[in-house]
């Protein structure tokens, strides 16, 4: 990586097109001065690991993978700390084990985290304790307190993202190759869950094997002393990449291929909102290498599907592009097989990758917002259905989840209920699954998992 050649490089052609869902700076003379900062700094990331990762997601698109994506739906400045990172990581970890184990397949970890700071907004304007208010759009633009000048957006706070993004990518690099990933010790996690659910007997015949399958590396030799693969693992980051003039300025040109990488993450998605055709995150996407990903919901139509997976992966890159469904229970079967077929059709090479969080969001009659466990659970199955009956490879999941034991989904095997909201909720966006309620989800879609098949030559 040259550093000394970053300043050519940064891509700007976003800048001469329509945006949406971005701050309005009120000093362009300091937004300036913050991103000339931030082109001076490190890479978060290193090229080499985001081609790591696209061959990775390369493979789950042949049907020889999982990925699993999750973390918080917004990070903050205010709930920072060590334990939060270990808690959310530990997670990941132990679902993964079980997604492994039921699929027979590897699975790639990637983590919403480490910068995922920015917030689409359905408005420009939210009420706060009875006052209108610019809408709070993640603590890398403005801060949430309820008042109008904490809402003016403060490009200092791309600097304080950043930082923040470092020392909890530090950690998570140091959890993953310092012994604390150990798969024994994943293990052992993933007894003591299934030990005290209410759900136990459902668990305990896939733990139990999944004991025994280590027992039997560990007679043969394949030990955490022998086998680097029992004891480290690799964890990338993602977040929505929505605030531009922070991800232009991370997007640095790598001196080994002479491409431009976005290195503020791994992988970098485009939400919902923000995916026109014609506008900047879309221009923005084209000029980067990264493995993107896209989010759609039930109203996106095939055609408009095929223009999309155009723009983004040109060159049909097996790896480049996930498809990230987020279309609600109710939706799902009714749109999900059509997109399927023109990506069959024209033989497009894609991960399918699901978020069954988004289009489930309710609010509960307490006031909160919501989602419910079952819903969330139902959209999952539907997707491997739905992908199987077409002779599709469902690839992966995108979940909001948090190693903290909030209350913020209801159901689950602990039954929260909408009065048990108020107990712990911490989010400062959408509802996350807790540690139990995501775990309980790796168990009951492993079954799911393991039917599904891919033949050879049909995707
Ligand atoms: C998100 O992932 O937090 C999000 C805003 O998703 P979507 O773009 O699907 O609404
Ligand atoms: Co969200």
């Amino acid at each position: 990586m040259d550093a000394s050649v970053t300043d050519k490089s940064s891509p700007t052609s976003w800048r001469d097109f329509p945006i949406k869902q971005q701050p309005d700076y009120p000093n362009s003379a300091h937004l300036k001065a913050v991103e000339k900062q931030l082109q001076a700094l490190p890479p978060l990331v290193f090229a080499q690991e985001i081609r790591d990762l696209k061959y990775n997601l390369a493979n789950t698109a042949n049907g020889k993978g999982f990925v699993l994506q999750g973390g918080d739906c917004a990070e903050s400045f205010a709930e920072f700390s060590a334990n939060k990172i270990r808690d959310t990581f530990k997670v990941l970890l132990q679902m993964a084990v079980v997604l492994t184990f039921g699929g027979r397949r590897p699975v790639t970890k990637i983590a919403r985290m480490a910068g995922q700071f920015a917030k689409p907004r359905s408005a420009d304007l939210e009420e706060v304790n009875g006052i209108s208010l610019p809408s709070y759009r993640g603590d890398i633009i403005n801060a949430p307190d309820a008042d109008a000048d904490a809402r003016i957006p403060d490009p200092e706070r791309m600097l304080l993202a950043y930082n923040q993004a470092a020392s909890t990518l530090n950690l998570l690099r140091a959890f993953a190759q310092g012994g604390f990933a150990d798969l024994h010790q994943v293990h052992r996690w993933n007894m003591s869950f299934v030990e005290a659910s209410p759900s136990k007997e459902r668990y305990q015949k896939m733990s139990t094997r999944i004991e025994d399958a280590l027992a039997f590396m560990e007679v043969c030799g394949v030990t955490s002393q022998t086998a680097p693969s029992i004891r480290e693992t690799q964890l990338f980051t993602s977040h929505e990449a929505l605030l531009l003039n922070y991800e232009e300025a991370l997007t640095r040109i790598d001196s080994f291929t002479g491409k431009c990488y976005n290195c503020s993450a791994h992988f970098v998605w485009i939400g919902e909102r923000t995916r026109q055709l014609d506008h900047a995150h879309i221009e923005f996407f084209k000029q980067i290498e990264n493995p993107v990903g896209v989010k759609i919901g039930p109203t996106i139509t095939a055609d408009e599907l095929m223009r999309l997976i155009d723009a983004l992966n040109p060159e049909n890159e097996p790896g480049r592009l996930t498809l990230i469904t987020r279309m609600g229970a109710d939706n799902l079967p009714q749109a999900l097989p059509a997109l399927i077929r023109a990506v069959q059709k024209e033989g497009r090479n894609v991960v399918w990758s699901s978020d069954p969080m988004h289009g489930n969001t309710v609010r509960a009659s307490s006031g909160f917002k919501t989602r419910q466990f079952d819903d969330i659970l139902t959209e999952l199955h539907q997707f491997f259905a739905i992908h199987q009956a077409e002779g599709s490879y469902p690839g992966g999941i995108h979940l909001e989840m948090t190693g903290e034991h909030v209350t913020e989904c209801t159901g689950g095997a602990y039954k929260i209920s909408d009065t048990d909201l108020a107990t712990r909720y911490l989010t400062s966006c959408d509802p996350r699954l807790n540690a139990d309620q995501v775990l309980e989800l790796a168990y009951l879609i492993a079954d799911a998992f393991k039917q599904v098949s891919i033949e050879p030559g049909k995707r």
